[in-house]
């Protein structure tokens, strides 16, 4: 018989978004240069929001030959740790982001390392890093990844001192394309602008042309505050990944520590209808037990999960970044208050209307969009260009029946859509559209 198994190997993640980089975003030339700017610019947000810094952001595109190009981002965020910059670029599924459940623009601890890799792999060079906490001393090494294991190959360490506070990325892509596109860089900063009043940047683009997007506000959103799983959320499986991480001593202490809005008294309403003393240790609980508690659950109410989790851009700052950048002759915003979707994930939808000015112009050639209106969609005040039509939140706007309103879809009007999550279900890894989710696309009618 033919040995099938002789070939039987194992692979890194990193080897699998190698070869399926398209995951990532990395498909289409024009999408990729700009995913590589999503990656970076998004990281450089959280990271400055995170330490409470107003980020002010630079980046800058030169083109450095036929569909060559480097980009360099720098923000005067906290800097990284000399020990972890490996990790943060260097490796797949590694970050601070995945395991907490708090509002952020990155969650998978993939976009960094994606972009060190495309560059890698399309020019064979690897990208620099500068980064300093303000001590005074400045770090700056070169990286790729070694995606055989998925670990990062750091050379020319170098460490001087000097004044900086932030960090500095460099990389070196080809196979990308800057050109005039509603899905380039210049649209997607001038839409990260627009969903984030608070932010400065400033940006060069390959023809060399300078914008800069001051702040339209001075006050950095509050930060979201990280909570815990909603019983109502919860598989068997969560439940008993939960318990191995758990120090609590007894089922009822897990219960009521690891969880948000489970009382001593839900504990014990949940102990009546289990047939096992949930006093015993967290580490015994088997999936026969966690599949009781879980269906004691689905049978019970608890109080929403709490929405002090969850920062919109709010309908002052949204309207304060309209006039800014669309300056439209009318505009009308909303943000609702928080739903939950998957029974205990809690979420904000906020829409904006704007007509006139420059709404519903495309900026790729100044004219208004062909008989359309323009939607531009968010999640966590992220800019999402791509995969318009699989994407929950255009099909949410897409099935008001805007002629019912008195408005032909070829009006110079924008249509804005941000949702706000502590878990913002994407449809995949580059992160570009959203589930269409029933209780989503309900909220955004
Ligand atoms: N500019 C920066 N300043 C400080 N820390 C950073 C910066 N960029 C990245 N990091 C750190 O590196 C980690 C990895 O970044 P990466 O983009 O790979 O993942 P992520 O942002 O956590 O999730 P996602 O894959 O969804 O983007 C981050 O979680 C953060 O801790
Ligand atoms: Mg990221």
């Amino acid at each position: 018989m033919v040995d099938i198994h002789k070939d039987f190997a194992e692979h890194s993640i990193a080897e699998f978004f190698k070869k399926n980089r398209q995951m990532l975003g990395y498909s289409g030339k024009i999408k990729s240069l700009t995913t590589v700017v999503h990656e970076y610019v998004t990281n450089s947000l959280d990271a400055c929001e995170e330490a409470g810094i107003p980020p002010d952001i630079f980046i800058q595109i030169e083109k450095l030959g036929q569909e060559h190009y480097k980009v360099t981002v720098e923000d005067n965020g906290p800097g990284i740790p000399k020990k972890l910059v490996g990790k943060a670029f260097g490796k797949m599924l590694a970050g601070t982001k995945f395991h907490r459940f708090q509002q952020a623009r990155g969650q998978q601890g993939i976009g960094g390392a994606g972009c060190v890799m495309y560059g890698q792999v399309t020019t064979g060079k690897p990208t620099k890093v500068t980064t300093s906490s303000g001590n005074g001393t400045i770090y700056e090494c070169y990286l790729t990844i070694d995606v055989k294991v998925n670990e990062a190959k750091i050379t020319e360490e170098k460490e001087y001192s000097g004044q900086m506070r932030g960090t500095m990325i460099e990389t070196e892509l080809k196979d990308v394309l800057y050109q005039k596109s509603d899905q380039n860089s210049d649209e997607y900063l001038r839409r990260t602008a627009l969903a984030n009043p608070h932010v400065k940047i400033t940006y060069i683009n390959p023809e060399n042309l300078t914008t800069v997007y001051d702040r339209a506000i001075d006050a950095v959103p509050p930060m979201p505050k990280s909570t815990q799983p909603h019983p109502k959320g919860i598989t068997v499986d969560d439940m008993l990944s939960m318990v191995g991480a758990t120090t609590a001593r007894t089922i009822k202490s897990f219960l009521t520590t690891e969880f948000s809005r489970m009382s001593s008294a839900k504990a014990e309403e949940i102990q009546k209808q289990v047939s096992f003393d949930m006093d015993k240790r967290p580490k015994d609980m088997n999936w026969q037990d966690a599949e009781q508690i879980v269906n004691a659950i689905k049978k019970m109410t608890f109080i929403s999960p709490p929405t002090d989790v969850l920062i919109p851009i709010n309908e002052k700052h949204l309207e304060k970044a309209l006039e800014n950048i669309l300056k439209p002759e009318f505009k009308s915003v909303l943000t609702r208050p928080p739903a939950v979707y998957q029974g205990g994930v809690p979420f904000i939808v906020e829409v904006a209307l704007a007509y006139g000015g420059k709404a519903g112009i495309s900026v790729a050639d100044g004219q208004q969009l062909d008989n359309r209106m323009e939607i531009m969609r968010f999640a966590n005040r992220v800019p999402l260009l791509f995969d318009t039509g699989g994407c929950g939140l255009t099909k949410a706007i897409q099935a008001v029946e805007w002629k019912r309103y008195g408005l032909q879809q070829d009006l110079p009007l924008t249509v804005l859509v941000n949702f706000t999550s502590i878990h913002v279900p994407y449809t995949g890894a580059g992160k570009q559209a959203v589930i269409d989710d029933e209780d989503i696309i309900k909220e955004i009618r």
